[in-house]
């Protein structure tokens, strides 16, 4: 069998228009309820894409904290390679896909840094290991062996116990969306597309895009 017929004949539901909220963050939560409700393997599991100062894009697969109406939020190291990218060019994109469901979610806008307090209460809800990890790791440099980081790792339990401090590296962005694709397979390839767009005024309009 070739990748080419790997596919499946989408047909499990549809994008209508009528009925469409007026703001994409609530048809988010729609489809993000629909996406645990199906039972969906980590469904808070998204892509980022970002850009550095030569104008060349990277992905990686982050974890969701969470959403509200004021943008997606997740946690990382603040001396990442993504972070360095976006303290240059704060664009960036979130894309969510739910197989199962057939959906794609495209998310588009610009990042900004969550507050301290924010940063504080969601390390203080990780796990000692998770916390003590993050003391360890200065994300996305290179290291010279798994051994090494083991030390590093022994070295900052040794330090700090069952209370290390978070580290001014470590924290959360946020993307406030300007744009949000939402994505429904259908029959044939004939999918459908709604976009909204944010508008200057912050109200959102949606058009229709073909497939
Ligand atoms: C399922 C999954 C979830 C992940 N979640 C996060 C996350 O929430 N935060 C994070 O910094 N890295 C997360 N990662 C690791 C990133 O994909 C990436 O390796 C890391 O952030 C370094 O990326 P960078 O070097 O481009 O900055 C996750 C990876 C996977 C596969």
């Amino acid at each position: 069998m070739s990748i080419a017929d790997l596919r499946s004949k989408y047909s499990q539901t549809a994008l209508a228009d009528d009925n469409l909220p007026g703001n994409p963050i609530i048809l988010f939560a729609n489809w993000f309820d629909e996406a645990v409700k199906a039972r969906i393997y980590e469904p808070n599991i998204m892509s980022l894409s970002t850009v550095n100062p030569e104008g060349r894009p990277s992905s990686r697969v982050m974890l969701l904290n969470k959403f509200d109406k004021n943008g997606f939020t997740w946690f990382n190291n603040y001396g990442s390679r993504k972070s360095q990218d976006l303290q240059t060019n704060r664009f960036a994109a979130l894309l969510f896909f739910w197989p199962e469901l057939e959906r794609q979610i495209r998310v588009e806008g610009v990042v900004e840094r969550v507050s301290e307090d924010e940063n504080d209460a969601c390390f203080q809800s990780r796990s000692l290991q998770s916390r003590l990890g993050a003391v360890a790791s200065s994300q996305s440099k290179p290291v010279q062996s798994r051994e090494e980081m083991e030390a590093r790792l022994a070295e900052a339990t040794a330090m700090y116990g069952d209370n290390p401090p978070r580290p001014a590296s470590w924290g959360g962005y946020r993307l406030v969306p300007d744009q949000m694709e939402f994505w429904q397979g259908r029959r044939s390839r004939f999918h459908d597309r709604i976009l909204f767009t944010r508008q200057a005024d912050g109200s959102w309009q949606h058009q229709r895009l073909q497939p």
